[in-house]
């Protein structure tokens, strides 16, 4: 797990509003490793979205780069994977074709199609329900075959904008063991966003809070939990003290957001 897969070198992200500027990152810089689940957790309107936007090239940093593999990002990204909180499957298309959608754009053969989202689809626990359409699933199935679907055009980096936030909290917990699981299988780098302090512990190796906007980072935090199995870590006094350290900081930069937009 030693090689940089993406790095943020001074990153700079201006917004040009009829009101004038707005900054919503300023010298954010960070090292993504290959293989790493990096989770980053701040307050609302920091600019975590607008990090993750710019991975993907769906924005452009008014000044520094992002590069990919040593390469700049200069537009949007097909080594990228999006997963969004509100699932983005096409609900006319069933869960195959879904799923087969980007492979299918990229003039992937129908053999080799059918034969990958097979395998992509068993690995989700989707299997028998190929033929379904997204209103035919549950939240949690939508979210897996939404999953499904990115992993399926194999992506260098999955990046995630709170993808679990909706799903009640029985199927979240389901949906971290089973993002863990698929990441151990596949060596998948991961870049999360969330706001939920245990469900970064859980799923991390490195945490990086954010301050209040202008979005840096404030703090990295490397996580040594084993992976498998932690959901019993939470129990133990290491877990408990480092989530403590990690909320208080999170906190102190809500607090400061609240003044802001109060003042
Ligand atoms: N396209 C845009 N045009 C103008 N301003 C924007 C745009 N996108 C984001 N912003 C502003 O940039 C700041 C950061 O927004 P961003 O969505 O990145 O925050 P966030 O950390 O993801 O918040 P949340 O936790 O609520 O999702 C906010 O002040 C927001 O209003
Ligand atoms: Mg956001």
């Amino acid at each position: 797990m030693s090689k940089t897969l993406i790095k943020f070198d001074n990153i700079t992200k201006r917004f040009s509003l009829r009101k004038g500027d707005i900054v919503a990152v300023k010298d954010f810089s960070l090292e993504i490793k290959k293989g790493e689940i990096l989770t980053i957790v701040g307050a609302s309107g920091c600019g975590k979205t607008t990090v993750l936007n710019m991975v993907a090239g769906f924005l452009t940093p008014s000044s520094g780069n992002i590069l990919l593999d040593g390469q700049p990002i200069t537009k949007v990204e097909p080594r990228c994977g999006m997963i969004f909180q509100n699932y983005a499957l096409f609900p006319w298309l069933s869960v195959r074709k879904n799923v087969e959608f980007g492979p299918k754009i990229n003039g992937v053969s129908k053999k080799v199609r059918r034969e990958e989202s097979a395998k992509y689809i068993e690995m989700v626990g989707l299997k028998g329900f190929e033929d379904a359409y997204p209103g035919e699933l549950s939240g949690g199935m939508r979210q897996r075959t939404a999953l499904c679907r990115v992993l399926a055009n194999k992506p260098d980096i999955l990046l995630c904008d709170e993808p679990f936030a909706a799903l009640d909290a029985m199927t979240r917990q389901i949906m971290q063991q089973e993002l863990l699981r698929i990441v151990n299988e596949s060596g998948q780098t991961v870049l999360f966003i969330t706001h939920s302090i245990d469900e970064a512990l859980i799923l991390s190796d490195k945490i990086v809070v954010m301050s209040v906007r202008p979005g840096t980072v404030k703090e990295i935090y490397d996580i040594k939990f084993p992976h498998p199995g932690k959901v019993e870590v939470q129990l133990t006094d290491e877990y408990l003290k480092l989530k403590r350290q990690i909320w208080s900081m999170v906190e102190e930069e809500v607090k400061t957001s609240m003044n802001i937009v109060s003042s």
